[in-house]
């Protein structure tokens, strides 16, 4: 096991009807912007109950964080706040909305261009508003996590920040606000969740025995209920369930002193970013073809998996290797994920573009061994087509 560091402050609030809680946890007299994204957590009376749990508080609302936030959008927030002097942020939505107000959080006192926050990975964060949020979609973690995603439409840069200013205080998980979510985006928060753990999992072997157990209870969870949790749009257990396990998938317990492989999640931010393919769907597409292309530099760690994720324990190596990530290709397809660039009408016309933003971001040596070059990237989305 490699040292560890392992810090986590965000209290965890999850069942239903617990938004009513807010009140305790949020000072009388805070000045709260509550933000939120296009009107969904309108429709579903999560906003309501938000409303009413604030009672006399000073509250007032930021509405239009578009999935993958725009920068753009975020910086009105940031001048609202500053007009008005509000001093709480309460995000009410999916990952995009968490994101967004982390990302606002830390740019409303921020001297010089915020933009530059991203350009510094969050590393230049010197200070932070107080956050906290009601989340409404099981999939990027956000809710209990350090890290938040902005894009600027302008140069269609889309980059990760981290910061441990941005921690929420707390998160509502209310599983019952997630029952109107389209099929789709609960399809999307559990391949995300899925690759969470892989991209923290799937590395080498190395002596990390409970590291690897809780990553494979967590994968193995998932592929237990995915697709139940995506049929059945008002079992409250099971979204509950999924609502757990996506928490804990990035809160970084599962991370900690072992190597990571971010290397699926930023290759799928420049296809996000030029293409406008929903997060997972990119994961969905790239991971596959991933594995396949690095299926030497993990072979001891994909016959890991194959045997105790997928219960594979017969054939060759590499049957069980093909075997295992036809599993993984075949499990994102029965959650409603396509996994080829061509079911989002992209050919390979979409590869060069992509190698180009990759080198222009700096992401020119991904991976546990940092040696996936943008050229490996384009191996691999060769064979995603
Ligand atoms: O905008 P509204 O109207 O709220 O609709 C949203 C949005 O259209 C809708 N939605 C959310 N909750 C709903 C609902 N619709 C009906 N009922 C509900 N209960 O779902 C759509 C997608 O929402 P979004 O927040 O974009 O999805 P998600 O939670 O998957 O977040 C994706 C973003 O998170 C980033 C991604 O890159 C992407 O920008 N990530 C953040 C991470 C982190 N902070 O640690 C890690 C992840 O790997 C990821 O990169
Ligand atoms: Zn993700």
């Amino acid at each position: 096991m490699l040292s560890l560091d392992f810090y986590n402050p965000t209290r965890i609030i999850l069942g239903k009807g617990r938004i009513a809680e807010l009140d305790r946890h949020i000072a009388a007299d805070a000045r709260v912007l509550v933000l939120y994204g296009g009107g969904s957590v309108e429709r579903n009376g999560t906003l309501d109950e938000v409303r009413q749990a604030m009672g006399e508080r000073h509250v007032q609302y930021f509405s239009g964080i578009e999935p993958n936030p725009a920068y753009e959008t975020l910086m009105q927030a940031v001048e609202l706040i500053r007009r008005e002097q509000l001093d709480y942020l309460l995000a009410v939505g999916g990952g995009s909305v968490i994101d967004g107000t982390k990302f606002v959080a830390a740019a409303v006192n921020f001297a010089g261009d915020p933009w530059q926050i991203l350009l510094n990975g969050g590393e230049n964060v010197t200070e932070a508003l107080p956050l906290a949020s009601v989340l409404t979609l099981p999939a990027t973690g956000s809710e209990m996590n350090n890290g938040a995603v902005v894009t600027r439409l302008a140069d269609k840069a889309k980059l990760p920040m981290h910061s441990d200013l941005v921690f929420p205080q707390f998160s509502v998980l209310d599983p019952t606000k997630t029952f109107s979510l389209p099929a789709r985006q609960v399809g999307n928060g559990v391949v995300d969740s899925f690759v969470h753990v892989i991209e923290q999992y799937l590395t080498v072997v190395g002596n990390n025995p409970l590291q690897d157990r809780f990553a494979e209870g967590l994968l193995q969870t998932l592929v237990e209920i995915g697709e139940q949790a995506v049929s059945e749009t008002d079992n409250e257990e099971l979204r509950a369930n999924l609502m757990w396990v996506a928490c804990l998938a990035l809160n970084g317990l599962i991370g900690a002193g072992v190597p990571q492989d971010w290397s699926t999640h930023l290759l799928g931010h420049e296809l996000t970013a030029l293409y406008g393919l929903d997060h997972a769907q990119t994961l969905a597409v790239v991971l596959p073809a991933m594995l396949q292309v690095r299926r030497d530099a993990k072979r001891d760690k994909l016959l890991q998996y194959a045997a105790r994720v997928w219960q594979l324990t017969s054939g060759s190596e590499e049957q069980r290797i093909d075997e295992a990530i036809r599993r993984t290709r075949a499990f994102f397809e029965a959650v409603g994920v396509p996994t080829r660039l061509a079911d989002y009408g992209l050919d390979a016309a979409c590869i060069e573009p992509v190698l180009q933003q990759l080198e222009a971001h700096g992401m020119t040596t991904l991976g546990e061994h940092g040696d996936i070059t943008p050229e490996v990237c384009r191996q691999v989305l060769e064979l995603a087509l």
